[in-house]
């Protein structure tokens, strides 16, 4: 009743969860099913590493939540294992955009200690790491994981530059790249200067999304592993599944699962409804926009507020109001549209006004709501 909290709550060590940790974002899973051919090229490109030599060079590309970060980071696990001659290293580059940051990780791995975040140079940086490498007579295979978010600060070209050319540099040096990206509309090879492109030919891995029982065999063993026996029925699982092969992230489905159970905690059930899943995929559904917004700089968050106050607005428009905020010139603002564009998270289309030319209108490619709630 209204005068006992308790009332209608499991109490504090009941609980639908065997084990929640397995839905968090940083969860390692056991098991890695349908992954098999790609985990075979990979281990393929990787094995000469373990002999001393330098690796091949890798490119793994696929949509979000396809398991490239997963199947990397098992691998480098394996790797350290087997050997200590490999030092690996995989760089979130969503957060480490620029050359200068994905080497201060490098330094880091390298010396278990962070750089000066100042008053050393690039040349220092890469420097001391490569002579570290030589010295130990270690072989060297970073992962640049999201190394779209490189391309989006035009970083990604000297970044593979030093990496690749290192050797040269530094005789001895062995470095092995894999570069992973998750932006479907970015040819990464292309893209790259030709200095860099007559260096990098690298082994191409592909990661589609998983089909619908592909989902759910996976889902099934995360829900086996992380709820109590009978909390999430077969019913159950497959709505989740057929809620997470909408976009294909199985992000959304791993988020789903745990929102399910929290809810049906919340009504005190010991089991989760189809009822729970559907209130849970009002939340669940914008993981990936989560994600994105994340990553964002407070620059890049404030234009897309304007953008949500403006939506459809031309790019001249919208400057005024993002200028106000900001004090930023319009070269700036032209870069933060595309990069914004390009995660997906605005559209910028070019169309015509009356005969002035052409201009692009900028709208969001999300629920109005759901942005401007998750950019506060
Ligand atoms: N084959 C699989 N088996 C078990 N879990 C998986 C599998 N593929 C992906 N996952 C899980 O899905 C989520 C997203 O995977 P992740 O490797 O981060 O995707 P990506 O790097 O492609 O965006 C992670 O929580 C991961 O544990
Ligand atoms: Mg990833």
């Amino acid at each position: 009743m209204a005068d006992d909290p308790e009332e209608g709550m499991l109490s504090w060590d009941e609980s639908v969860f065997r084990n929640e940790h397995v839905f968090e974002i940083d969860y390692v899973p056991e098991t890695f099913e349908h992954r098999d051919t790609q985990v075979k090229s990979l281990t393929y490109a990787l094995r000469p590493a373990v002999r001393g030599s330098r690796p091949l060079n890798v490119m793994i590309r696929g949509p979000p939540g396809t398991g490239k970060t997963t199947a990397i980071q098992k691998l480098f696990d394996e790797v350290g294992a087997q050997s200590r001659e490999v030092r690996t290293l995989r760089v979130n580059c969503q957060v480490n955009s620029t050359r200068y940051s994905v080497f201060s990780r490098l330094f880091e791995a390298t010396f278990d200690y962070e750089p000066p975040s100042s008053g050393i140079s690039f040349k220092k940086l890469f420097g001391q790491v490569a002579e570290k490498l030589v010295e130990e007579d270690r072989v060297l295979v970073v992962a640049l994981d999201d190394v779209n978010y490189l391309f989006y600060e035009n970083e990604a070209s000297d970044a593979l530059y030093s990496l690749l050319r290192a050797h040269e540099e530094y005789p001895g040096a062995k470095v092995g790249v894999v570069v992973i990206s998750s932006d479907p509309t970015l040819d990464p090879v292309s893209e790259l200067d030709s200095r860099v492109q007559s260096v990098f030919r690298p082994e191409d891995v592909y990661f589609p999304v998983y089909d619908e029982p592909e989902i759910v065999d996976i889902l099934r063993e995360r829900v086996d592993r992380g709820f109590h026996d009978d909390v999430v029925s077969t019913t159950v699982l497959d709505r989740v599944a057929s809620l997470t092969a909408e976009s294909g992230d199985l992000r959304v489905g791993i988020d789903l699962l745990r929102r399910a159970g929290l809810n049906a905690e919340m009504r005190a059930s010991r089991v989760v409804t189809e009822e729970d899943v559907e209130n849970a995929y009002e939340t669940s559904k914008y993981v990936h926009l989560s994600r994105s917004l994340s990553g964002l700089s407070e620059n890049e968050r404030a234009l897309l507020a304007v953008i949500a106050h403006h939506d459809g607005g031309q790019a001249g428009e919208v400057y005024t109001p993002f200028e106000e905020e900001t004090g930023l010139g319009y070269t700036r603002y032209s870069e933060i549209v595309n990069k914004l564009d390009q995660l997906g998270l605005i559209d910028a289309e070019y169309a015509d006004i009356d005969g002035r030319g052409r201009s692009r209108s900028l709208s969001l490619a999300y629920d109005r709501e759901a942005v401007l709630d998750r950019l506060e």
